[in-house]
């Protein structure tokens, strides 16, 4: 005989609840202790299968070996293009180095007026004019007095510019800052420091007069009085 107060022994169901299935444990109470798990937390949902899949390498596409293949042709077309400049630059600055160095070789050569020149005949000249014919050739004035002939130098005293010789009034002047000179050379009038130079003459041995630039005469030096600074006639 079963023991009423065994806790082994099933319990008869409650009124109005429905009898357990035949076979099937024993339902307990539930223990309000026991914590509760989330539904969710229990059954893990089921991915799917192609999550699951590591993820395929993507296939590289069909163009890369193109596109390469391009690269390197446009990398070596400008390595060329650059070398190409690179030698034209270099050939031209050699180019221009040995056009200098062969000019350097043949120097300016400065076609001066001689420094010694006849100017014709002592009958060709009137006394007391000034002879402008042979400025532009040899910048002089030669200039016959009563007593003989001097060579002018035909150079401004100031700086150097040269003077016109201005007949009617019977002096020469200079165009760039004014001095005046008479017709001896002496200055007079403007910046002009000291008299005109005059250059030797002499007679050459066809009997025409010889002028001598190289030679000159200085007034302020007292070289006038020189032998060769006058021709006398
Ligand atoms: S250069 Fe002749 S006046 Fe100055």
């Amino acid at each position: 005989m079963a023991d009423e107060k065994d806790p082994s022994t099933p319990k008869p169901p409650a009124p109005g609840a429905e009898p357990a299935a035949l076979g099937a444990p024993p339902t307990r109470p539930p223990d309000p202790a026991e914590p509760k798990v989330p539904a969710e937390a229990k059954a893990p949902e089921p991915r799917p299968a192609a999550a699951k899949a590591a993820p395929a390498a993507p296939a590289p596409p069909a163009t890369t070996s193109a596109k390469s293949a391009d690269a390197e042709g446009v990398s070596r077309r400008g390595f060329i293009k650059w070398t190409t400049v690179g030698w034209v630059a270099f050939s031209a600055a050699c180019t221009s180095g040995l056009v200098a160095s062969t000019r350097f070789m043949f120097p300016n050569v400065l076609f001066e007026p001689p420094q010694s020149f006849k100017v014709g005949f002592p009958s060709e000249y009137t006394v007391g004019e000034v002879d402008t014919r042979w400025k532009d050739a040899y910048g002089v004035w030669v200039v016959r007095n009563s007593e003989g002939f001097y060579a002018l130098i035909a150079v401004c005293t100031h700086l150097g510019c040269s003077p016109n010789w201005l007949a009617a009034e019977n002096k020469f002047k200079c165009p760039c800052h004014g001095s005046g000179f008479y017709k001896t050379g002496v200055n007079f009038e403007g910046p002009a420091p000291r008299p005109l130079e005059r250059a030797r003459i002499v007679l050459s041995d066809d009997g025409q007069i010889l002028v001598d630039k190289s030679v000159k005469f200085q007034a302020e030096k007292g070289e006038w009085t020189k032998e060769e600074s006058f021709l006398k006639v």
